[in-house]
């Protein structure tokens, strides 16, 4: 306890000495680059890391759906949970899916569309229970020569089995795989996630901590700092995770070392005088269900409840680098999604996240505004009624339908049009500076030309040049090329130089 009690407060005190007057030197707009998938795992930017986990298919928040071999039907939720299960479904949809909590390599709960656990019932299986327990733990067993065909065994020791359509049990004994055994299953996994709550708790609590600090150690260097200051950037955006505010004890799965990754950023950030954009970019309960918010399962349950937490981790990071000349700006939360997360419960974190930030330091806050169907411009009005407060807009020409049906020459007239003429207007709107601080080389049209990447990414320097608090490309490495601004500088895919504040 004493120990605990001591590290903890040790993490309290600044590394820096604390001064209400910093930053006043920040020289915007910055030009920035984000160094993705180093704090907050993406696995998609890396996915070997994940190659030392046993049955890597099988992690938390993978989305699974099981075919009854027997019957050819689906193992289905009724009503989407809260009652019975069934197995009657021709085709699958959310009822028929179930998500993966990983208790081990080969043990799991199976959460269902209304978040109870599937257990055992006194008659057949049931999804009732709201808190797994020993009852809801099944272990799911492969077979050796064929991995997606499988067999549930439930926590009395015996294998789900279908009885009829609409009866599921727990009481089989037999063990073959045949295509007429009821127990026999054929697993789909329709969805992944492979954030850091995945790719900790996969590897588990011997090997997470040893593998996340190698991570830590070998992705982002003094060199990558050195790199970045001498082609000209003036600043990076580093995401982070809410459990870095409990660094090194932070609740499982998550491991302890983050925190001393950070703390080199900013020596890195002084010693080749560039800026650092501290993004809390998994906040507790998942504010936008993606893996890089931290998310277990997918579900957003950011809100009201999560206020206080969430403020937590920010004066911790404001306590911790308010008085570091590197700090260039927080950002209280990466991307929340609308109309999930909601406008109100948004500004009243985001205020009190301000207001925490401004005991420690006068650095600048950001606000991301709400991904879905939100309009950047809700927050202006109260960005502007802070000081010292940006607005970040992430644009990619990707994701929708839109962009990958336009041509090369398409997707570069929409930056030139809509993109610039968004950004007019809010700019001669008065509006608050605006961070572009995510945007990066690929888009819809893929499989350009050299040619094509370089003229696209010239239009977006163009343009999100115009930006008043600057941009921040996605990302500094990533095995996507054109996702990696290193490798795009190293390819010539990208011309940087004219657009440079700090050479
Ligand atoms: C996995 O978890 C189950 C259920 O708690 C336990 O019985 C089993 O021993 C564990 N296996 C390993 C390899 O840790
Ligand atoms: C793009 O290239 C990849 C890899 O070379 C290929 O698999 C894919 O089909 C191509 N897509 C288009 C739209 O040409």
């Amino acid at each position: 306890m004493v120990y605990l009690a001591f590290l903890f407060f040790f993490n309290l005190i600044s590394c820096f000495p604390s001064s209400h007057a910093q930053n006043t030197d920040l020289k915007l707009p910055l030009r920035a680059v984000n160094l993705g998938n180093w704090l907050v795992t993406e696995g998609w930017m890396k996915p070997s890391r994940f190659d030392g986990i046993i049955n890597k298919d099988l992690l938390d928040g993978a989305h699974v759906q099981f075919l009854s071999t027997k019957l050819n039907k689906y193992l289905c939720a009724e009503n989407g949970g809260g009652t019975v299960l069934v197995a009657n479904r021709i085709s699958p949809s959310d009822w028929e899916t179930f998500r993966l909590w990983r208790v081990n390599e080969s043990y799991f709960h199976l959460r269902v569309l209304n978040k109870q656990f599937v257990g055992l019932g006194n008659q057949g299986v049931k999804a009732v229970s709201n808190t797994p327990t020993h009852s809801e733990t099944f272990q799911i067993v492969r077979k050796d020569d064929a991995p997606n065909r499988v067999r549930l065994k439930a926590s009395n020791g015996f294998f789900l089995q279908v009885q009829s359509e609409t009866l599921v049990t727990a009481d089989y004994t037999g063990s073959s795989w045949d295509d007429s055994d009821p127990s026999v299953f054929n697993i789909a996994i329709v969805n992944t996630l492979q954030g850091e709550y995945q790719i900790t708790n996969g590897y588990g609590p011997v090997k997470a901590p040893q593998v996340m600090q190698a991570h830590w150690d070998s992705y982002i260097t003094e060199q990558d700092f050195k790199f970045i200051s001498a082609n000209g950037l003036s600043a990076v955006r580093i995401p982070v995770g809410w459990w870095i505010a409990q660094d090194p004890n932070p609740p499982k799965p998550f491991v302890g070392g983050s925190l001393k990754a950070l703390d080199n950023a900013f020596t890195w950030a002084e010693k080749y005088g560039m800026k650092v954009i501290v993004d809390l970019h998994a906040a507790k309960a998942s504010q936008n269900r993606f893996e890089h918010s931290g998310a277990r399962d997918g579900f957003l349950e950011w809100g009201d409840s999560n206020i206080d937490e969430t403020v937590a981790v920010i004066e911790f990071l404001a306590t911790r680098y308010g008085g570091s000349p590197s700090l260039g700006a927080i950002e209280l939360m990466n991307e929340p999604w609308a109309p999930d997360v909601t406008l109100d419960a948004l500004t009243k974190y985001y205020k009190a996240g301000y207001d925490a930030i401004r005991k420690h330091t006068n650095a600048y806050v950001i606000l991301s505004a709400r991904l879905g169907p939100a309009d950047p411009k809700e927050l202006f009005s109260f960005a502007r009624s802070l000081n010292r407060v940006a607005i970040d807009v992430h644009w990619y020409n990707l994701f929708t339908d839109m962009f990958i049906t336009m041509t090369v020459q398409q997707n570069i007239d929409y930056i030139y049009n809509q993109r610039s003429s968004d950004l007019d207007s809010w700019i001669s709107a008065n509006g608050p500076p605006i961070l572009i601080g995510e945007w990066t080389g690929e888009f819809g049209a893929k499989n350009g030309s050299m040619e094509d990447y370089k003229r696209y990414t010239k239009a977006e320097l163009d343009v999100y040049g115009g930006a008043t608090f600057g941009w921040a490309y996605w990302s500094y490495k990533c095995e996507e090329n054109h996702w990696s601004l290193k490798w795009m500088i190293d390819n010539n895919f990208i011309q940087l130089n004219k657009h440079l504040t700090n050479l």
